[in-house]
């Protein structure tokens, strides 16, 4: 079996790789701007904003099953527009799609959010991973679609990154935005379950630890031997920023239905 894996060159897409090799697995990975794919990984560059070319790769890979990890920040064609043609080339082949959306398309609040709720963005890239969702859902219905959280790991986790560099007094983390963070490790697994299954829809897949981002900092001072005193902390609500606070994402159908376990950030971090 083949396993198209695109965004490859990504934290996420990086490990669902490394995992999927060592399986046994067949991978072809693909890369956008920074080339290179894990050892075993037969590397391919790819724009996703490019339907025509996503179409010849997927045609000409015949992938059993695909991973769809691209986003980027700020730009609607990649995050969007790109998931969908990913979607499209996926179900023109006959394989079997994982999509990967965010926390970020809910608006924030007090209770979890629940597997199926809605989308509610109140930002322009939850708007994009919003979008990317009706996309995927209405072209490949028996798509798998995967919500999750901060992915952490190693220094190269971004979410790890930021935190360390607030401990550094390069950044400020804030204290009243809260996630469930997640393992790069578990989260990877999980994709790859699902890539195995034939389960159809939303399903969150984060970890069961809501901390917000500056404890999430202190986590990681403990973790990494630094100084918490060094860190700097400041409030979403105060920064101007028009961003969602309180995302807390119920992964316990998840946890239920998975193998894998989807340890908490406390958990994870401990050092
Ligand atoms: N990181 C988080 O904390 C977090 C939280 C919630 C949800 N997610 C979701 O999880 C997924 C993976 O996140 P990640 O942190 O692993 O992302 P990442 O490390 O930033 O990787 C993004 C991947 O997208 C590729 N890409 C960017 N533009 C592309 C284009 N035009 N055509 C093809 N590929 C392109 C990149 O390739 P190059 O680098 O080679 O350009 C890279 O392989 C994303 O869908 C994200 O929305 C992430």
């Amino acid at each position: 079996m083949t396993l198209l894996v695109v965004g490859a060159s990504g934290h996420l897409g990086g490990e669902v790789c490394r995992r999927a090799v060592a399986a046994g697995q067949r991978v072809v990975g693909t890369y956008h701007a920074h080339p290179g794919a894990p050892a075993g990984v037969e590397a391919r560059r790819l724009d996703v904003t490019d339907r025509a070319a996503v179409r010849a790769l997927v045609g000409a890979v015949r992938p059993a099953a695909v991973v769809s990890t691209p986003y980027r920040y700020a730009d609607w064609s990649v995050t969007a527009d790109g998931a969908a043609n990913v979607a499209y080339a996926a179900a023109e082949a006959g394989a079997r799609l994982v999509h990967l959306s965010s926390d970020a398309l809910h608006a924030g609040r007090p209770e979890p959010y629940a597997d199926d709720d809605v989308p509610t963005p109140v930002f322009a890239y939850g708007a994009a991973k919003a979008a990317a969702e009706t996309a995927v859902r209405v072209v490949d219905p028996g798509a798998a679609l995967v919500r999750t959280s901060l992915i952490v790991g190693d220094e190269r986790s971004r979410q790890v990154r930021l935190c360390l560099d607030a401990l550094a007094g390069r950044g400020v983390l804030f204290t009243d935005e809260v996630r469930c963070p997640v393992d790069v490790g578990d989260l990877a697994a999980a994709v790859l379950e699902l890539a195995a299954s034939d389960h159809a829809g939303l399903l969150n897949v984060a970890g069961p630890d809501a901390v917000s981002r500056a404890e999430l900092g202190l986590l990681v001072a403990r973790r990494f031997g630094l100084d918490p005193g060094g860190l700097r902390t400041a409030t979403s609500a105060a920064s101007g920023l028009v961003r969602p606070v309180e995302v807390r994402l119920d992964s316990s159908r998840a946890a239920g239905l998975l193998r894998t376990r989807l340890r908490g950030v406390a958990e994870l971090l401990a050092p």
